[in-house]
C-alpha cells in the first residue's frame, strides 16, 4: 500500500454544493452602487457612444430611471452632473438649482430609501476642465478647496446622504467636514476618492462628463500609478480628516492597493470599476470574445476578494439582474 501524502484539494470542489459552502467571498445586489449622468436641460437621454448602456439622463428620464434601478434591488447610486453653463469659479457645481442638486431631490422623492451619493468635483463646472481652480497655468490647492466644500454642502442641502469628493486637492475632507458640521449636516457621509490615481482608464468618462483638461493632465493632483505606499499615506490623511469610507480607483489594475487599504484600515472599502474598465468589457463582448456575464462576474469576485465592500459599477444593473436569475 502507498501511503499517500498530498492532500485532497479537489474534494472541497467535488459539486456544486460543496463548492458553494466553501465559497469564501460573494457579490450581492446590497455591494453596488450604480453611477450617473445627469444633463442640465437634456430632454430624453443621450448615449454615451464610448459606453454602450450608459446614459446621460435629463430629469424627467432619471426619474424613471431611479423607479427602475430600484426594482431591481440597487442600493445606491452617484451621481454626475453635466451644466448648461460653464465659468472659471465653476459656478454651476455650486448652485441651489444646479443640476446634481435637482437630480438629488427628484432620486429622493421617487425613492426616500436609495442611498444618494454625489461625486464633488470642478471639472466638469469650468472651461479648463481641471479639478480645481486654475491660476497662472496651474491648479492651486486651497482656494479650491473652498469650492468643493461649498458643492458638497449643497449636494448635501439638497439631502445626499452621502458626499464624495473626487478633485484630490489636499486637506479637503478637513474642509468638507467643518462645513457639513458648522450646517448641522452632522449625519452626511463622506466617501473620500483617498487613492485616485492619474490613469488613462478615465478616457470615456471625460466624453460622457464632457470633463476633458483643456490643457495639460491630471498628475500635479491624482496619483502616480507606480505608488502603493503614498496611497496609504493619502488615506491616512482622508482618515484623520474625518472621511467615513475610503475610496480606491480604479478598481481591476490596482487589487493590490485595494487589499492594502483593506489591511490597514478599519473604514468600509469601496472601488471605482471605471469607464474605460467598462468599455473594453463592453467592446470586446460585442466582438464576441468575451463571455460578458462570466467575465464580469469574475471581475466583481475579485473585487470583494481583494477587500472591497462596495463597488461603483457601470455594470451594476447587469449584475443586479444575473444575480436575481441566480436565485
Ligand atoms: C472627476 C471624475 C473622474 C472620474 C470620476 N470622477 C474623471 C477624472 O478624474 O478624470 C472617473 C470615472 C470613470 O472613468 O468612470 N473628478
Ligand atoms: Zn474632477
Amino acid at each position: 500500500m502507498i501511503t499517500m501524502t498530498f492532500d485532497r484539494h479537489r474534494r472541497l470542489r467535488a459539486n456544486a454544493g460543496i463548492r458553494s459552502l466553501v465559497r469564501e467571498h460573494r457579490v450581492t445586489v446590497n455591494d453596488l452602487i450604480y453611477p450617473m449622468f445627469v444633463e442640465e436641460g437634456l430632454k430624453g437621454t443621450s448615449e454615451i457612444t464610448s459606453m454602450p448602456g450608459v446614459m446621460r439622463y435629463g430629469l424627467d428620464e432619471f426619474r424613471k430611471e431611479i423607479v427602475r434601478l430600484s426594482s431591481l434591488g440597487i442600493p445606491g447610486i452617484i451621481l454626475f452632473g453635466i451644466p448648461s453653463e460653464k465659468d472659471e469659479l465653476s459656478s454651476s457645481a455650486y448652485a441651489d438649482k444646479g443640476i446634481v442638486q435637482e437630480a438629488v431631490r427628484a432620486a429622493k422623492s421617487e425613492n426616500p430609501d436609495l442611498v444618494v451619493m454625489t461625486d464633488v468635483c470642478l471639472c466638469e463646472y469650468n472651461p479648463a476642465g481641471h479639478c480645481g481652480l486654475v491660476r497662472d497655468g496651474k491648479i492651486v490647492n486651497d482656494d479650491s478647496v473652498q469650492l468643493i466644500a461649498k458643492t458638497a454642502l449643497s449636494h448635501a442641502q439638497a439631502g445626499a446622504d452621502i458626499v464624495a469628493p473626487s478633485d484630490m486637492m489636499d486637506g479637503r475632507v478637513q474642509r468638507i467636514r467643518e462645513v457639513l458640521d458648522d450646517n448641522q449636516l452632522t449625519d452626511v457621509s463622506i466617501l473620500s476618492y483617498a487613492v485616485k490615481y492619474s490613469s488613462a482608464f478615465y478616457g470615456p468618462f471625460r466624453e460622457a462628463a464632457d470633463s476633458t483638461p483643456a490643457f495639460g493632465d491630471r498628475k500635479s493632483y491624482q496619483m502616480d500609478p507606480a505608488n502603493a505606499r503614498e496611497a496609504l499615506r493619502e488615506a491616512e490623511s482622508d482618515v484623520m480628516e474625518g472621511a467615513d469610507m475610503l475610496m480606491v480607483k480604479p478598481a481591476l489594475s490596482y487589487l493590490d492597493v485595494i487589499h492594502r487599504i483593506r489591511e490597514t484600515f478599519t473604514q468600509p472599502v469601496a472601488t471605482y470599476n471605471v469607464s474605460a474598465e467598462y468599455s473594453m468589457v463592453k467592446a470586446a463582448a460585442k466582438a464576441g470574445w468575451i463571455d460578458e456575464r462570466a467575465i464580469v462576474m469574475e471581475m466583481m469576485t475579485s473585487f470583494k476578494r481583494a477587500g472591497a465592500d462596495i463597488i461603483l459599477t457601470y455594470h451594476a444593473p447587469d449584475v443586479a439582474r444575473w444575480l436575481r436569475e441566480e436565485n
